[in-house]
Parts: structure tokens; sequence; C-alpha cells
């Protein structure tokens, strides 16, 4: 994977082939001067002996030699290896979230800084650069045909993008293909202001969407998270994310991400196979990068989906969710929107057991107590609530199967309830006993195999008795959500469109 071990062969061929060449020379040079001064006969023998002894020795150093520089060129390419896979940066890591209006915790529960000010936080900070990856954009209340005071935050932040290009800092923004001219305005405000934009035309490449949303700044801070480009992300809708700072090697990493899809936003662009080399990275799920994230060392890496958009090195999305589970060992609780074995939208169906089977597994062979946060909304499919009785069927106190699904349900005022696509819970990750993990997709089978996101996988326990790891943080958001009065045990429903739909 590592295009750095490729130059071992290169450095054996190149001694091979100098070494007979340089002495090939030497032979030549003493010939003539023997042609010259018609030699004596002890002084030839002499010669000869001279060349014969040299030319052992050559062979002799070359039988010496390459084993021995083959073990030094070997030991050099795994430390430039251990050496590329740690990275020196003093990370700064937030779990940031977006709570909705009205959505209120009992006292003393758990509370992160919010999306809104830890984008306003990076933007205003920005020194050269802001590179955006996002699904679609409707900041505004114009966008959204709403004349709601909490589309303030969203209308700030575009107001901070559009002045960018006035302080000197460059912003590039890959953005699926717009479905209606109210999600064109922010786009074409962006390019005014002195933008870079490119659609990229996922549908037509892979028959999925550009899902994903990150930002990267600066090369050295990032976000990366559920929450769109979009006001209600901000107020209206819940959402999670993670902001690192000072950060440049990962920063870096998720840049390769995007530089993918940059390049794929250019006219009648097409999918390369294989994605040329300076797109690879050797930091996933094997050789994940050695950082501190707040002084505390860490394993991290950067996965993404779908398949055809990876360059060598990039763990599959999918391969990153089903590692995590089959590693857990004790918990795996699981917040996202939408699961559901199924690609929607096939025809014909399709059943899409991939990321169940491992549940199952975890559940029936090891006990795993799995726990899944789902959302419920006027969008929600009937058949995802199939399946999800089917999962939650399978749990047995007298045999151990531990497995819980509940439905959160983001409360909402009359009013609230007027604005479109809002008030749900629109978190996408995953904690364990052991690694955190930060996603964009929602859990069925057209994230992975056609849709563009991308995920971020934080692994600590090197670190176990640290006292606050990412890992703690993520399990008591999973917690102060799964316990308050907003979620509702999924077998206690009679029917769960008298609670979702409204
Ligand atoms: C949940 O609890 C909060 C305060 O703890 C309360 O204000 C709210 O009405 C409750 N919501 C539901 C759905 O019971
Ligand atoms: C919140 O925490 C404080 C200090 O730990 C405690 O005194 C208080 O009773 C707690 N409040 C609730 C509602 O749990
Ligand atoms: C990032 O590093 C700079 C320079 O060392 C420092 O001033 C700043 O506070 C750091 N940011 C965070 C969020 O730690
Ligand atoms: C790889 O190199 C090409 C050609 O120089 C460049 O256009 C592209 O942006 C590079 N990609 C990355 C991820 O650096
Ligand atoms: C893209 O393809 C269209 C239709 O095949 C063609 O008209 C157009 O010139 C192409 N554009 C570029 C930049 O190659
Ligand atoms: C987490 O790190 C430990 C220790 O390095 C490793 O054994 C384990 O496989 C990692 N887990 C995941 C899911 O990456
Ligand atoms: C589950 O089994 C344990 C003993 O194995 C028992 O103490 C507990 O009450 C049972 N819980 C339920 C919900 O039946
Ligand atoms: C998945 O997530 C997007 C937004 O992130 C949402 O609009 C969509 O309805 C979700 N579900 C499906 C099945 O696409
Ligand atoms: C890391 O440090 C930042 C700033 O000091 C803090 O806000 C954040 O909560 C810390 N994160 C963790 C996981 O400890």
């Amino acid at each position: 994977m590592n295009p750095k071990f490729e130059y071992k062969p290169f450095s054996v061929v190149w001694l091979l082939q100098i070494h007979p060449h340089d002495e090939a020379e030497k032979r030549v040079l003493q010939n003539e001067h023997h042609q010259e001064k018609a030699c004596k006969y002890y002084r030839c023998a002499l010669s000869i002996a001279i060349i014969i002894a040299l030319l052992l020795c050559v062979l002799a150093s070359q039988l010496l030699l390459f084993p021995f520089l083959f073990v030094t060129s070997q030991t050099i390419t795994e430390t430039v290896l251990n050496k590329d896979i740690r990275c020196d940066d003093q990370c700064r890591f937030v779990l940031v979230e977006s709570i909705p209006e009205g959505l209120v915790y009992d006292a003393n529960s758990t509370i992160n800084p919010s999306i809104f000010k830890s984008w306003l936080n990076i933007l205003t900070n920005a020194k050269s650069s802001v590179d955006i990856a996002s699904f679609y954009w409707t900041l505004t209340n114009e966008d959204t045909q709403t004349q709601e005071p909490s589309a303030h935050q969203g209308e700030l932040i575009l107001e901070e993008l559009l002045k960018l290009k006035q302080r000197g800092v460059t912003l590039r923004v890959a953005v699926n293909p717009p479905n209606s001219p109210l999600r064109s305005r922010d786009i074409s405000a962006l390019k005014d202001s002195g933008a870079d934009v490119r659609v990229v035309d996922l549908p037509k490449l892979t028959d999925g969407v550009l899902h994903t949303k990150f930002w990267v700044v600066d090369n050295e801070h990032f976000y990366i998270g559920s929450a769109n480009m979009d006001w209600r992300s901000l107020t209206q809708v819940k959402e999670l994310g993670a902001t690192i700072y000072n950060c440049s090697c990962l920063a870096q990493d998720l840049k390769k991400i995007f530089e993918a899809y940059w390049i794929l936003g250019l006219p009648n662009a097409t999918l390369p196979s294989p994605w040329p080399v300076n797109y690879s990275t050797p930091y996933n799920k094997d050789t994940p990068m050695q950082v501190n994230l707040n002084s505390t060392a860490s394993e991290v890496y950067l996965s993404s989906s779908p398949p055809p958009l990876l360059a060598a090195g990039r763990t599959d999305d999918l391969q990153s969710i089903i590692n995590i589970i089959d590693d857990a060992k004790q918990f795996v609780y699981i917040s996202v929107m939408d699961y559901s074995p199924t690609v929607e939208f096939s025809h014909p169906l399709r059943y899409w057991p991939d990321i169940d089977n491992h549940l199952r597994k975890a559940i029936y062979e090891r006990n795993v107590h799995v726990c899944l946060l789902i959302s419920c909304w006027q969008s929600s499919r009937p058949s995802m609530f199939t399946f999800l009785r089917s999962l939650a069927a399978l749990y047995s106190n007298k045999s151990n199967y531990n497995i819980e699904v509940k439905i959160f349900v983001v409360p909402a005022t009359e009013a609230q309830k007027k604005i479109p696509y809002a008030r749900v819970n629109h978190n996408k990750y995953m904690v364990t006993d052991r690694v955190a993990y930060i996603g964009t997709s929602n859990w069925s089978g057209n994230y992975f195999i056609h849709t563009a996101g991308s995920a971020l996988v934080v692994n600590q326990t090197q670190s176990a008795g640290t006292s606050d790891t990412i890992q703690m943080q993520l399990q008591a958001v999973f917690e102060r959500d799964w316990n308050s009065n907003y979620s509702l045990a999924f077998n206690a429903l009679s029917s769960w469109k008298e609670k979702c739909i409204f």
C-alpha cells in the first residue's frame, strides 16, 4: 500500500548494475596500460593475479553486500513507514453538537460546544484556505422560504464565507448537483464572492450523491460530522461532529479525500481506476496514524465511501464499521438517523445484511450489549421499523442476547412542525467500549455502495486509564440521549406511527 516500499527493489538492481560496470572500466584501462609498455612476464603474472583477485573481491563483496544491503534497505523502509504513521502534531479534539431549540436535558447533563460556534471560530481564524465538501446549501431563510429567527446562525456563517476572498483566504466548495433553484442561491453567491465551486456529478458517476460533510481549514484544522450546510443543522436538527485543531497530518489526509471530489468536479470527469498514487494514504484500519489528541496517545484514521472513490490504502467506510463492531468486547452503541439492511431505491429490491449480520454475530457469539438509537420523522420508511423489530426480537435475558432499540423523537411545537425537514436526530456515530466512530452516512446499503461519505475513527485503547478520552465523551453523549425522556423503547411502542408522524 505504501508507495515507499517500492524503492527497495530499485536499490538492489542499482547495486547489481553499477558495480560490475565500474570493474569492467578498470580492466579496460589496465589493458591499455599493458599494451603501451611491453610487459615483462612476472609483471604480467602479477597483473593477472591482481585482476583475478579484484574480480574475486567484487564477487565476494556482492555476495556479502547483497544480503547486508537487503536487510539495511528493509530496515530503512520500516523506519520510514513507522515515521510516516507517527505524527508529532499536538492535536486538539473537540466534540461538537447542535441541540435543536426546545430540546432540554436534565440539569448536569453532558453539554458540548455548538457546531455553530466551532464553525464560526475556524472561519474567522482561517488564514489561507477553506475547503468544504457538501451535500447541499440552504443557509438562509430565503433558501427555505421561511421567516425563522433561528436561521440567523446559518446566515452568519454564509456572511463569513462570503468575506473570505477579500481577506485573501481561498474558498473551494465541492457540492452535489443542486436539485432546485432554491438550493443554488448560496452557491451562486459564493461564486460571485470569488469562491471556486465544483459541482460533483456523483449521481452520474456512482449512481449516488455527494453526501459527505466536512471542512479543511489552512491544511491544519478540520470539521467532520452530520451537519449539512443548512441553517436548520445549527438550530433545528440534532447533529454531532468533531472539530480538530492544530492537526496538519490528519487535515492533509482528509484533504486527499477532498481532492478526489475536486477532480471529479471537472467537466465530463470520469472515475480514475486506479486512483493516481498521490491520492493514496498510509493511514487505515491496519496502520492507523499514531498521534496525540488532547495529549492522549491515539490511533486515528479516516475512512471513505463508496469503493470507486477510494485510492490505495484508504479503508472503505463499511469495512471500518464492520471492523469496529467485530472489535467490541462489551458494548456497541449506535446513534444513526436511518438503519436498514436494504438497498433503498434499488430495482429490483435488494436485501443488504452486511452490518446487520455483524451486529447479530456480536450479540450471539460474544454477548456484546448492542444499543441502537434510531430516528423517526415524517420521512421515515415503514420497512425500517420492520427490520428494527426483527433485530430487537433477538433479545433474550435467559440466553444473554443483549440488544435494545430505542427511537429518539425530537419534540416540536406547532410552529416548529411547520419547518420543512427539521426536528429530527440526524446523528451518525457509533461508540464501543474501545473506539469512537464519527460519520456522515445513514446506515443502509445505498450509502456504502453508491454514496460518498466519510468518517473519523479514534482508538485510544492503548491509553486505557486516561481520565477523559474521546470514547468516554462520546459514550456520555449516547447515554445522555438514551436515558433521556426523548428516547422511547421500541418494544413499548404499539405503533411507530403514533409517535413519529406529525
Ligand atoms: C422531558 O423532560 C424535560 C425536562 O426534564 C421536559 O421539559 C420535557 O417536557 C420532557 N419531554 C417529554 C417528551 O416528556
Ligand atoms: C447537579 O450537580 C450538583 C453538583 O454535583 C448537585 O449538587 C446537584 O444535585 C445536581 N443536580 C441534579 C438535578 O442532579
Ligand atoms: C493551536 O496552536 C497555536 C500555536 O501553537 C495556539 O496558539 C492555539 O491555541 C492552538 N489551538 C488550539 C485550539 O489548541
Ligand atoms: C495529484 O497530482 C495531480 C497532478 O499534479 C494534482 O492535480 C492532484 O491535485 C494531486 N492530488 C492530491 C491528492 O494531491
Ligand atoms: C463534455 O461533453 C459534452 C458532451 O459530450 C461536450 O459537448 C463538451 O464539449 C465536453 N466538455 C469538455 C470540457 O470536455
Ligand atoms: C484499537 O487499538 C488496539 C490497540 O492498538 C487494537 O488492538 C485494536 O484492534 C484497535 N481497534 C480498532 C477497531 O481499530
Ligand atoms: C435477567 O436475568 C437476571 C438474572 O440472570 C435477573 O436478575 C433479571 O431480573 C432479569 N431481567 C429481566 C428484564 O428479566
Ligand atoms: C439519509 O440522510 C439524509 C440527510 O443526511 C436524509 O435527507 C435522508 O432522508 C436519509 N435517509 C435516506 C433513506 O436517504
Ligand atoms: C480537548 O481540549 C479542548 C480544548 O482544551 C476541550 O475543549 C475538549 O473538550 C478536549 N477534548 C477531550 C476529548 O478531552
